[in-house]
């Protein structure tokens, strides 16, 4: 039987993020579950990385006159309704039958940033039609086939995408024991794969697990290939799973335009810190020449008042998007920016600051 997927459209009721991933459990075939929920190993590393926003407070702040917080930002010259961004998710039709269309409608509709990973079940063209005046990144994983990585590049140019995340923390997939268990593998086709594969049967990843996928790519990444992106795209590059301070300057120094500081919401290296925790280094170190992406663990609109006071200019959300992407389709994905929307206003108001660069100014405090 072909593999069924949410046709849901329509806005949902939102209490807290935590719980939608029960309600996405109780609905959605095991294996794709497990794939989207999962991390790797004893999974620490991906618990600890929403623990661990508790380490710091946040010291509330009275007598300031504010009635109301203002969420809007820039990055480059982008305006944005929020700081919140959808992080790169791959195979979202595991989600929904519309997958990253839905998702780019619904991101579209909040005024902020999608952005369509290499291995989607959507087309980068098709992505982009759903929300043509929308700002769109494109997330490449490279290939070890450079002709693979010039044809991909060009599509996203040519597709309008304001940027490139390149993602540096999979030269191979994290242990995950429960696609192990599940002997998961992706029952949709990836057509930006399946379009360069009608040229040399390099496979478009359907049956495959995500570490065929992952062994498919390229692991000797080095600094260089930043610049090489740049230079065959000409658009800013983001490099993501930057977990050290030392990466972030070396990444930098090759040419970075900005860092996402990021475990990859603990699917990878299972016993690393959380990323959270490492966010004040990397920021001390970037010392604000290039801006800074926070994502892994964000799950409440404190977590991502505590990232931008750490040094982060923009939080994404990566399981979250897809759960509400499961439970609601585009309005499933707008609502679940409504909802960490509201809950940061209600902290800003609280913690005294009205716009984002008051928030960046805020010092929190650990006891
Ligand atoms: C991801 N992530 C990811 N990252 C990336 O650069 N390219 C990709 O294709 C994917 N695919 C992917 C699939 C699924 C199912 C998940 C859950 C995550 C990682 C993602 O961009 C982000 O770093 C984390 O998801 C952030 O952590 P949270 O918000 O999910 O806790
Ligand atoms: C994952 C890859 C696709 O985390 O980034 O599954």
């Amino acid at each position: 039987m072909s593999y069924q997927a949410s046709k849901e459209e329509h806005p949902i009721e939102i209490v807290n993020i935590a719980s939608l991933e029960k309600a996405v459990k109780e609905r959605m075939e095991a294996g794709a579950f497990g794939y989207i929920r999962g991390g790797a190993e004893d999974e620490w590393t991906m618990t600890e990385n929403t623990h661990s926003f508790n380490k710091k407070q946040i010291v509330p702040r009275v007598l300031r006159g504010i009635d109301s917080a203002d969420l809007s930002t820039k990055l480059w010259d982008i305006e944005l309704k929020t700081p919140i961004i959808q992080a790169p998710s791959a195979a979202q039709g595991l989600a929904h039958e519309n997958g990253e269309v839905d998702t780019a409608k619904g991101v579209a509709e909040v005024g902020s940033i999608f952005s369509i990973s290499t291995y989607a079940n959507t087309t980068i063209e098709d992505a982009a039609a759903a929300a043509p005046d929308a700002p769109q990144f494109f997330q490449l994983y490279m290939s070890k086939d450079d002709k693979f990585n010039e044809f991909i590049l060009e599509k996203a140019v040519k597709a309008g995408a304001k940027a490139i995340i390149l993602t540096v923390d999979s030269t191979l997939g994290g242990y995950r024991e429960e696609d192990i268990i599940n002997k998961f593998q992706f029952p949709l086709p990836m057509p930006n794969l399946a379009a360069y594969s009608a040229q040399t049967e390099s496979g478009d990843g359907e049956g495959k697990g995500i570490a065929e996928i992952y062994a498919a790519a390229k692991q000797a990444i080095v600094p260089e290939d930043i610049q090489k992106i740049k230079e065959l795209t000409s658009l800013p590059v983001f490099v993501k799973g930057i977990q050290s301070s030392e990466d972030a300057e070396v990444a930098i120094a090759a040419g970075a335009d900005g860092i996402w500081v990021s475990n990859h919401g603990g699917r990878q290296l299972d016993g690393a810190p959380a990323s959270f925790d490492l966010l004040p280094s990397i920021a001390e170190v970037v010392n604000k020449r290039v801006p800074i992406v926070f994502d892994s663990g964000i799950r409440r609109g404190e977590h991502v008042f505590k990232a931008l006071a750490s040094g982060a200019d923009l939080v994404a959300i990566g399981r979250p998007v897809i759960y509400g992407l499961n439970l609601g389709g585009a309005e499933g994905v707008k609502s679940v920016f409504d909802h960490l929307n509201k809950e940061l206003s209600i902290t800003m108001q609280l913690a005294g600051t009205k716009t984002i660069e008051e928030v960046k100014n805020t010092k929190l405090v650990s006891f």
